[in-house]
């Protein structure tokens, strides 16, 4: 399936739902988009195991340029199949999404709905929200190195680090400027920019981020400033979350902080993100992959991608429909209208309709 680029009104969306419970996670946030009234155009793209196995393609000729030039946002499910070991497909398509497109800033919010998801005791809503910034196009995540003597006793292999000044002041930037310009759940200012590294032990790219994060901080004097080793982070998150705000950090700890964070959120199918270059053509995407173990059975949390479909609408300026989803999410969770891994005893399409559903009587009351 390729797709016709459209010339009518509204926001044009890249709809890839690519594998596993992706397929299952992201029909139901499009019928929660759909309905919140939004003008928006959908395409769909096949992108996935599934055609990569039948023809051989990860992705088409002139495909990113193609999400970047005709469309306004991309919304994606998840890769990685079991017939596809080496998960070329998903290197190729989601990792090409982030790398080509340049969408260097990872948007990953750690919001609690209720205290009956967070399987840490005491811990209350306006105790959890926090949001990490990961950087997403350098770090260990470029596919630099290789491998000597492979096979042999004497094997090598190099994975690189690649922290780039550009990159580094960027993605801390934009934390800053993110700590500015949103607010919490709670509609408090958010205020404290907190930078974690492994500066103690990865001394090289440690000096980097350590340096541009001082001369960065200078330039926001009316925002806290601090600094976690990530070892130490990863405690501090468990034993006492309240006292996160914006966490910055590189791809490889954003990418472990952020499933740690997600079960505090209620497990990795509630969490939402965005992939992010301001000005360009983003990607959104729930933060879970594609769970082969619990594909086909109806079983998946769809809140996840859901929740995602809001990130998108907001970030597209829709942002009335997306606080109706929002609050959609926020009533099934006290209400119980959930999937099983939340306590719930809904299947994905039932949660999803439940939303959908709401969000349409919301909707036509506006
Ligand atoms: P995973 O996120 O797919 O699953 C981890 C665990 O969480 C599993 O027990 C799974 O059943 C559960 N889970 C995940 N999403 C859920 C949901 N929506 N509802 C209920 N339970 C959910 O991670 P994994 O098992 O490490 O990886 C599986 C495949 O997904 C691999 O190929 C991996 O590379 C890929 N992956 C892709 C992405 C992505 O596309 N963004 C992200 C992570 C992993
Ligand atoms: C994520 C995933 C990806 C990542 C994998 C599938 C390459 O875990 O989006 O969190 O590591 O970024
Ligand atoms: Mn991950």
């Amino acid at each position: 399936m390729w797709y016709v680029p459209c010339v009518s009104s509204g926001k044009r969306i890249a709809v890839i739902p690519g594998d596993g419970i992706g397929k299952e996670v992201i029909p139901q946030a499009v019928s929660v988009l759909k309905a919140t009234g939004a003008q928006v155009q959908l395409s769909y793209f096949d992108w996935s195991a599934d055609r990569f196995l039948a023809d051989g393609t990860t992705v088409p000729r002139d495909g990113f340029a193609s999400l970047a030039g005709d469309f306004d946002a991309v919304l994606v499910g998840a890769f990685g199949d079991p017939r596809v070991p080496s998960n070329v497909h998903a290197k190729e398509i989601l990792l090409g999404m982030r790398f080509k497109m340049d969408l260097y800033a990872n948007v990953r919010p750690v919001r609690l709905l209720d205290s009956s998801l967070c399987p840490l005791k005491g811990v209350e809503p306006k105790d959890l929200d926090f949001v990490v910034i990961r950087e997403n196009t350098e770090g260990v995540y470029v596919d630099s190195g290789g491998i000597f003597k492979q096979g042999t006793a004497d094997e090598v292999a190099i994975q690189e680090d690649v922290n780039t000044h550009k990159g580094v002041e960027r993605i801390i930037r934009f934390a800053f400027e993110y700590c500015l310009q949103n607010k919490k759940a709670d509609g408090t200012s958010r205020s404290r920019v907190l930078m974690c590294d492994k500066s103690n032990a990865m001394t090289y790219a440690g000096s980097l981020w350590q340096r541009v994060f001082r001369e960065v901080s200078a330039e926001y004097p009316q925002l806290k400033s601090e600094h976690m080793y990530v070892d130490a982070l990863c405690t501090q998150i468990v034993r006492d979350p309240r006292q996160f705000d914006v966490i910055v950090t590189n791809n490889m700890f954003g990418d472990i902080i952020t499933d740690l964070a997600a079960a505090l959120q209620g497990g990795l199918g509630m969490a939402a993100s965005g992939n992010i270059h301001p000005g360009k053509t983003s990607m959104f995407e729930p933060v879970h992959g594609s769970a082969p173990a619990i594909t086909g059975k109806n079983i998946a949390n769809p809140f996840g991608a859901i929740l995602t479909s809001a990130m998108m609408l907001a970030h597209l300026d829709f942002s009335p429909e997306a606080v109706r989803i929002e609050a959609a999410v926020l009533e099934a969770v006290r209400q119980k209208k959930l999937t099983q891994d939340v306590g719930g005893n809904l299947g994905t399409r039932e949660a999803g309709e439940w939303i959908a559903e709401r969000v349409r009587e919301s909707s036509s009351a506006a």
